[in-house]
C-alpha cells in the first residue's frame, strides 16, 4: 500500500511508521507540522536504516492546507490521521490549535479523500476521551460521545465530520478510539514521561487531587499495531476500541515508576486538581477482539521497557525540557507546586 500517515512525526505516529515499514513493503509519506510535540528525531531510526528510509518521504505542512494535501492524497490508497493537539492540560490554557486541526484539518483531509479519483480509506486515530469519564464498566463503540474537555471535544468533533462524510458521501473510513498511550518518543508533558523525567533529575511530581484517577495504560508498539490491524481489517464507517486491559490508578503509576527508578515517595506532591478532570477511562476491547486483534504487552513490561528507554535517551528529552517548555511549566505547575502539600 501507499499510505499518507498525517502526524507521523509524533509519538504515536512515528511508531506506526516505524513498526509498518519493518512489517510490511508499504510505502510511506509522513506530513507532519512539526509543532512543540512533533519531532523529526522521532523518525531518525528510520532514516538511519537503508531497508527502511527508501520508502519513506516526509513532507512539513499542515493538514488544514488544502492546496498541500490534495496532491499528496491523490497519490496514496490510504490516510492514517494522527495529526491532533494532543494534551488535555494545554487545550484548557488555549484550545484554538486544537479545533484547527482537529476540526479543519479533518475536513480537509476528508474533502480530499472525497476528491481523489481512486480508491482511499481514511483512518481517523481517535481516543477513549471521547466517552468522556467512565466512573464504572466498560464504555463500547455505540456509547454516546459525551467529551468534557477541550481536547477530548475536538476529537469527537473530528470523528462526527468523518461518519458525516461517510454518511453522506460514502468514504471508506474507520476509526479507532484507542487507550492512554505510554513508552520510547514520548512527550514529557505527559504523565509517565513526566514523572520519570522529574524523578531521575529528583524534581517534584505533581499529582493531580487525590490521585486516583483511573486510566487504562496501552504500550505504544501495541496501540500502532492496533491502529495497523484497524487499517487492514476494519470494516468501512466502524469505531475500534483499542483497549489495553491495564486499568491503573495515578497514584499505582507513580509507585511503579518510582520504584523502577529506586526514587523516594517524598519527591510525589499532591497539588490542585485539573479542571473537569475525568475520573476514568476504561474500555470494552471485544469488538476489535472478535476481528483478530488483541494487545500483548503487560504494563510492567511497557514500562520496564520505558524506563530504559529514558534512562539511555537524556538527549532526546533534555532537548523537549528546554525552550518553549520552561515557559509551559511555570504556567502549568508554578503556582500548582507552590500550594502543593505532600502527597
Ligand atoms: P503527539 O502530540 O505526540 O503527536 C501529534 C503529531 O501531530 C505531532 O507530530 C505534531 O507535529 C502533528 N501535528 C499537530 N498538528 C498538526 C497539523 N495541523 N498538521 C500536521 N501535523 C500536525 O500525539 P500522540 O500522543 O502521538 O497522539 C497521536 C494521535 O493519537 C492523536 O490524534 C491523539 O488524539 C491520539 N491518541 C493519543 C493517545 C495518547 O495517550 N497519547 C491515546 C489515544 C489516542
Ligand atoms: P495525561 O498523561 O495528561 O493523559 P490524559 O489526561 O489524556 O489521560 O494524564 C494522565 C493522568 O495523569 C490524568 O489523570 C492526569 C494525571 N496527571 C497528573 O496527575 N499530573 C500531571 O502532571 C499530569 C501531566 C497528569
Amino acid at each position: 500500500m501507499k499510505l499518507l500517515v498525517t502526524g507521523g512525526a509524533g509519538f504515536i505516529g512515528s511508531a506506526f511508521v516505524r513498526r509498518r515499514l519493518a512489517q510490511t513493503a508499504d510505502e510511506i509519506v509522513v506530513l507532519d507540522k512539526l509543532t512543540y510535540s512533533g519531532n523529526r528525531a522521532n523518525l531518525a531510526e528510520v532514516e538511519a536504516n537503508p531497508d527502511l528510509s527508501g520508502r519513506m518521504r516526509f513532507v512539513l505542512g499542515d493538514i488544514a492546507d488544502a492546496g498541500l494535501v490534495e496532491p499528496l492524497v491523490a497519490q496514496v490508497d490510504g490516510v492514517v490521521n494522527f495529526a491532533a493537539e494532543s494534551h488535555v492540560d494545554r487545550s484548557i490554557l488555549d484550545a484554538q490549535a486544537f479545533l484547527h486541526t482537529g476540526v479543519i484539518g479533518v475536513h480537509v483531509l476528508l474533502e480530499a479523500v472525497r476528491s481523489a479519483d481512486r480508491p482511499v480509506r481514511f483512518v481517523q486515530v481517535s481516543t477513549d476521551e471521547v466517552y468522556g469519564a467512565m466512573e464504572q464498566g466498560l464504555s463500547t463503540e455505540g456509547d454516546r460521545l459525551a467529551p468534557r474537555s477541550p481536547y477530548a471535544a475536538a476529537k469527537a468533533c473530528g470523528e462526527l465530520l468523518v461518519n458525516a462524510f461517510r454518511t453522506t458521501h460514502d468514504l471508506d473510513v474507520v476509526m479507532t478510539r484507542g487507550a492512554n498511550t505510554y513508552g520510547p518518543y514520548q512527550h514529557p508533558e505527559k504523565l509517565i514521561p513526566l514523572f520519570i523525567t522529574n524523578a531521575m533529575d529528583d524534581q517534584q511530581l505533581p499529582l493531580y487531587g487525590d490521585g486516583l484517577q483511573t486510566r487504562d495504560w496501552m504500550f505504544v508498539d501495541d496501540h500502532a499495531d492496533g491502529i495497523g490491524f484497524v487499517l487492514d481489517h476494519g470494516l468501512a464507517g466502524e469505531a475500534y476500541n483499542l483497549a489495553a486491559g491495564q486499568l491503573r490508578t495515578n497514584r499505582a503509576v507513580t509507585e511503579a515508576i518510582l520504584a523502577g527508578l529506586d526514587k523516594p515517595w517524598e519527591l510525589v506532591r499532591r497539588v490542585p486538581d485539573r479542571p473537569g478532570h475525568d475520573r476514568r477511562y476504561a474500555m470494552d476491547g471485544a469488538k476489535v477482539d472478535a476481528l483478530g486483534w488483541q494487545p500483548t504487552i503487560a504494563f510492567d513490561d511497557g514500562l520496564r521497557r520505558t524506563l530504559e528507554w529514558y534512562a539511555t535517551r537524556s538527549d532526546w528529552w533534555r532537548r523537549l525540557k528546554s525552550g518553549e517548555w520552561d515557559a509551559y511549566y511555570r504556567t502549568q505547575y508554578g503556582t500548582r507546586l507552590a500550594d502543593s502539600v505532600s502527597a
